[in-house]
């Protein structure tokens, strides 16, 4: 299903992704933590001649981790090479992109979490020792030949740390948690995609949609050419805080940011199971989703927003949430107090 406010790429977000990408550190907007660190890594890399460290970027979609890899690669100076864990099917393929790097270049691995066992495997001694292990031959005479390879780094990204295997955790020198942007961010994001794409866009009219793009820069910017195409046939195509409201609540898009599939599962877990807790999959169910995708994409900026609070036996509606459908709240859920503390 489609959502307008839904983090995850769809086919038109891949052209809009490229146009409207920041192509060195100086245009990333936000992340001021993760992008100081990075500065600093990179300078010393550079100035030691260095290879860069290996690097996990992790956090929910759309937030920038392809966007940083690609900084990263380009304030290097070096090549990179795109992969994603599920296009890596065999041994051979992981080996072959091994043995054609240059030094210093990177590969980058989205989905570094679906990559399969084996292909791990071959990626340990790669990533700590620049080496391959490859078996010649087959039976009592085969034996195993190390081959070193060229310096490089490994960029991985996920959405979900906790699935990624942990002895190639332990080899990522370092991980950046990528967050949610404030309004502010997303305010600026907004304001740099406008002047790329040519849109006159007012200053209300700029807070309006950040308030409303769930702090994920692929929705602002997908928002964003929804509010314009509405300014230019309903209005003389600027984008006012008038525009942007009308715009959005045609959209269905609520004053922060939800939608009808947010409202439902809200209104389930409220209505149908009295505040919960609720399991994952009875929720993904509700609204004919797999629990994957509610816990990928549906949840987090619902957790974000103090909406939805995880226990042990599934989620349950905080007071956050009933005042926000408009329901009467009858008194604390005991299960929330116990396990809000509790993340995956
Ligand atoms: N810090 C930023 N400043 C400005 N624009 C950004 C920033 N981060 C992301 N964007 C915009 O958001 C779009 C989506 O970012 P990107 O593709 O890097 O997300 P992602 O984290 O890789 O998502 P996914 O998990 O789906 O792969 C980019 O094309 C870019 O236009
Ligand atoms: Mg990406």
């Amino acid at each position: 299903m489609d959502r307008i406010i839904s983090a995850k790429a769809n086919e038109q977000d891949v052209t809009t992704d490229k146009s409207l990408r920041p192509k060195q550190l100086g245009e990333y907007i936000g992340q001021e933590k993760v992008v100081e660190n990075l500065k600093i890594s990179l300078e010393a890399a550079k100035s030691r001649g260095d290879v860069l460290d290996h690097i996990l970027l992790y956090g929910p979609p759309g937030l920038g981790k392809t966007t940083l890899a690609n900084i990263i690669a380009a304030e290097m100076g070096v090549n990179i090479r795109i992969t994603s864990g599920p296009a890596v099917e065999r041994t051979g393929d992981m080996a072959a992109i091994l043995t054609n790097l240059k030094k210093g270049d990177i590969i980058f691995i989205d989905e570094v979490h679906r990559l399969n066992r084996a292909i791990e495997e071959v990626l340990y001694p790669a990533m700590e020792d620049y080496a391959l292990d490859i078996v010649i031959g087959k039976g009592p005479g085969a034996r195993s030949v190390r081959l070193k390879i060229p310096p490089f780094t490994l960029i991985g990204a996920t959405t979900r740390y906790s699935l990624l295997a942990p002895p190639l955790r332990d080899r990522f020198g370092s991980i950046y948690r990528l967050d949610f942007y404030s309004t502010d961010a997303i305010e600026l994001i907004l304001k740099r995609s406008a002047a790329i794409l040519g849109v006159q866009m007012h200053d209300d009219g700029a807070i309006e949609i950040a308030k409303r793009a769930r702090g994920t820069p692929r929705v602002a910017n997908r928002l964003l050419k929804r509010v314009r195409d509405y300014a230019q046939v309903k209005a003389d195509g600027i984008i006012t805080l008038d525009v942007a409201n009308e715009a959005l609540s045609r959209l269905e898009v609520d004053k922060i940011g939800l939608d009808n599939i947010d409202h439902k599962v809200l209104k389930t877990i409220i209505e149908k199971y009295d505040g919960g807790p609720v399991g994952l999959e009875t929720i993904a169910a509700s609204i004919s989703e797999d629990s994957d995708t509610v816990m990928d994409v549906y949840e987090p900026y619902l957790l974000q927003l103090g909406m939805l609070a995880r226990t042990p036996r599934g989620r349950v509606a905080t007071k956050t949430a009933y005042e926000h459908m408009g329901i009467e709240y009858k008194g604390d859920n005991p299960q929330i107090g116990l396990w809000q503390s509790q993340s995956e």
